[in-house]
């Protein structure tokens, strides 16, 4: 599924507007709303308006337990770390208990870090299946989604929850969900906009002639859904391959 909005505030709008309906819900059914948060620089209006009078009076924030779908290894004041985006845009403002905020940290041995994660998960869903109740993700123009990049191990995890991975050429490592936790979501949602974004776009809605469909493709919960908010720049790719 996916929709389409005219530009990156739009697509925001929509995004925090999600959230908060995704949260009230799972709030009201079973009292407590388990996001997995995206980095990356598309997420960060949708979470400032999170932050923002009037969507922050409508978020049961005291039911809401955040963590992370994937980590730069980096220490958390550097401007990489998807924990200082959050914190800056969204948590800093918000009165999420400190307790039911779960950072992926692994500025020291992403291996343990990954461990420990996985721990702080499966302590959290306990004997209930790892179900979160919304997972953002964003979309790299390689077609990555979280820290799950295109020929990268951490794509084909079948049982870890959490494993480290990097991007070549990237000079720190990183930690990422996989799609054995991540595709037992009830509900996934992308953030896309720009239109540098239009190309992979395509490519991912487009017929898959790749011999190992892209990151981003593999994303697909058995029992949940997976919706795409996109802005018009990004879409375009879409519309024009579908004219040819
Ligand atoms: C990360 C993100 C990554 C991101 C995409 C899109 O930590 O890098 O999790 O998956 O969502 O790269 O990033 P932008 O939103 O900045 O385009």
């Amino acid at each position: 599924m996916i929709q389409v909005y005219p530009d990156p505030e739009e697509l925001s709008r929509a995004a925090a507007a999600f959230f908060v309906d995704s949260a009230r819900r799972a709030a009201r059914a079973q009292g407590r709303f388990s996001v997995a948060l995206s980095g990356g620089s598309t997420p960060r209006r949708c979470y400032e308006l999170l932050a923002a009078v009037p969507l922050s009076e409508q978020v049961p924030w005291e039911n809401v337990h955040v963590f992370w779908g994937d980590e730069r290894c980096v220490p958390a004041t550097d401007s990489r770390s998807n924990l200082l985006m959050a914190r800056q845009g969204l948590l800093n403002h918000v009165p999420v208990p400190g307790s039911a905020i779960h950072p992926m940290a692994c500025a020291g041995d992403p291996e343990a870090a990954a461990v420990a994660y996985e721990r702080i998960l499966r302590d959290h869903f306990g004997a209930a299946p790892p179900r979160f109740d919304l997972v953002l993700l964003g979309l790299g123009t390689d077609g990555h989604t979280a820290s799950l990049f295109p020929g990268g191990d951490a794509l084909d995890e079948t049982k870890r929850w959490v494993v480290p991975a990097q991007l070549p050429g990237q000079d720190f490592r990183r930690l990422t969900l996989t799609l054995p936790l991540l595709n037992q979501a009830h509900q996934v949602l992308f953030l896309v906009a720009g239109a540098d974004k239009a190309e992979i776009l395509a490519r991912i809605f487009g017929p898959s002639t790749a011999a190992k469909p892209l990151p981003a493709r593999c994303i697909a919960p058995a029992g949940g859904a997976v919706l795409w908010l996109v802005d018009q720049a990004a879409f375009d790719g879409l519309k024009d391959r579908e004219q040819r």
